[in-house]
């Protein structure tokens, strides 16, 4: 289960950080190559980036908080506000949405209590967002869990039982 963000007051990157950073970077040809796993560092020790974490991965890649505040904006996998404890990214583009995703999204934000325009539940369970193409198209309704678990062909069923899982961690 991904970890709850740090207190605000809290926001330097570890040591820990920083060497997986600074590893990360001997992998690439050029220390700025490496943005977006360092991002990825960054996210998994803050649970969001905030602006704070966007300046430490430049300061570390000797680039600048804009360079990597375009790349952390570009990809709906970096998360720019806080999130819930798990990140549910439902995908409706065309095909999914010609498999009925948007009506399955709308059933879902039923199924979890949320109001028009929320995104996190209020146990701060799960996040729920509108995702572009997760490449899954020949198994449309398609999302993705955290970034890294992919669920295909999704029904009302599979979905009572995705979230099941996710609220019993
Ligand atoms: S359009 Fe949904 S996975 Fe490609």
């Amino acid at each position: 289960m991904k970890m709850f963000a740090k207190s605000l007051n809290n926001l330097m990157l570890s040591n820990t950080a920083k060497e997986k950073i600074q590893t990360l970077k001997t992998k690439y040809p050029s220390a700025r190559s490496a943005v977006m796993p360092a991002l990825y560092v960054a996210q998994e020790e803050f649970g969001w980036l905030p602006k704070e974490a966007i300046d430490a991965v430049a300061k570390e890649l000797a680039m600048t908080p804009t360079e990597v505040g375009s790349v952390a904006s570009f990809y709906t996998m970096y998360h720019l506000k806080p999130t819930g404890q798990h990140v549910i990214e439902f995908c409706t583009d065309l095909p999914c949405a010609l498999a009925g995703a948007d009506a399955a999204f709308e059933r879902l934000c039923h199924k979890l209590g949320l109001e028009h325009g929320q995104e996190t539940t209020g146990d701060n369970a799960i996040t729920l967002r509108h995702a572009p193409c997760l490449g899954g198209c020949d198994k449309v309704p398609v999302l993705l869990v955290d970034n890294n678990a992919q669920y295909e062909a999704m029904t009302d069923e599979k979905l009572d039982a995705l979230v099941s899982k996710l609220r019993a961690g």
